[in-house]
């Protein structure tokens, strides 16, 4: 039974023209940027960051599941309403952050091991207690001169599967994000070749550790040039090489594929989900969608900017960037969606 609940909860939050919203910063890194726009850095203003974006009206027209981090699942709106009732009210399912963030790696200069292991069958219990249904563990693996390397990538995928195996023992379906990191200037060719051999240890040892494929989502990144290589490919090639990989990579029985944005644009995200899903969708054995933070949150988060008498406008902004990430499901994303 805990199998078909699994298979359930994965195909509904990649069904339709909806996806995932990653809320789940950590509060080191929402701190950060919160410092960036001059936001206080205190329990309190990310609570009320957190319920400006709960509260968006309209935002379950767009959003499965709401990625949560370990203090805002346990936090209320003012009025006490807990977060993940309000949530689940709007039809949206709860989700979480259940990794401890990258380490440096040992022996391995330059790259990152992500933690959170230990204990975490116990924690993995209390998210769902808490009305979890989902959870979410990043591993983060940088391209550079002679990186990534073959012990930080079998190590990153084999933590990302035992968490995956420790999830779905809980009911939890396992969001599997190897992030390939944008920063540097490698081609997109370099990102795509680095990303198709993260992505088939991944599936190794996902195989490995007998994770059921049904019963996950993977977060991946775009195959995208590095953020300052001279050469920027354009749309359509993003989206080409992108599903190139993961064709390669990922089996047909996982049901979605939900992208992290990694730092782009919000609109380039959009447009780049878009090509994807006009050029390839009728053909692809999974759904191609989103599980955006900064492609969905960062226009709303510079208009709040920390005033409640902001709130409005700010909420404007994240519902129409869930709106064109909608529209980007459907291959009805374009341009003119955002000069209204
Ligand atoms: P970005 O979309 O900002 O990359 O964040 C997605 C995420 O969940 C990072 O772990």
């Amino acid at each position: 039974m805990k199998a078909q609940e699994l298979i359930d909860t994965a195909r509904t939050l990649v069904a339709g023209d909806k996806g995932l919203l990653a809320m789940d910063e950590s509060n080191p890194t929402c701190n950060k940027r919160f410092a960036r726009l001059g936001i206080p850095q205190t329990e309190e203003a990310r609570r009320a960051y957190r319920e400006l974006i709960v509260t968006t009206p309209g935002l379950g027209e767009c959003i499965s599941g709401a990625i949560l981090y370990d203090e805002t699942i346990r936090q209320q709106k003012k009025d006490g309403t807990p977060f993940v009732k309000v949530i689940t009210d709007a039809g949206i399912i709860p989700g979480i952050k259940v990794d401890t963030g990258e380490e440096d790696m040992a022996g391995h200069p330059g790259e990152k091991i992500t933690g959170g292991l230990d204990g975490l069958r116990d924690r993995l219990v209390e998210y769902s207690q808490m009305g979890a249904r989902f959870a979410k563990w990043r591993a983060v693996i940088a391209i550079g001169d002679g990186i990534p390397s073959r012990g930080c990538i079998e190590a990153n995928a084999q933590a990302l599967a035992l968490y995956a195996a420790l999830c779905q023992e809980a009911g939890l379906v396992p969001i599997v994000e190897p992030e390939v990191l944008m920063d540097g200037e490698h081609t997109m060719e370099r990102c795509g070749e680095v990303t198709e051999e993260v992505l088939r240890t991944v599936f190794n040892q996902l195989y490995t550790q007998r994770v059921m494929l049904e019963g996950m989502i993977l977060k991946p990144n775009m195959v995208l040039p590095g953020l300052t290589c001279p050469e920027q490919e354009v749309v359509d090639e993003v989206a080409d090489a992108t599903v190139r990989c993961l064709l390669r990579a990922v089996p047909a029985a996982v049901p979605g594929i939900a992208f992290l944005s990694g730092g782009q644009s919000g609109e380039l995200a959009s447009a780049r989900l878009n090509a994807m899903n006009v050029r390839f969708k009728s053909r692809l054995p999974w759904a191609l969608a989103f599980s955006f933070a900064r492609a969905i949150q960062q226009p709303a988060l510079e208009i709040w900017h920390g005033e409640e008498a902001h709130v409005l406008p700010a909420q404007q902004a994240l519902y129409h960037r869930a709106r064109c990430n909608r529209a980007a499901r459907r291959g009805a994303y374009s341009a003119t969606m955002e000069r209204v």
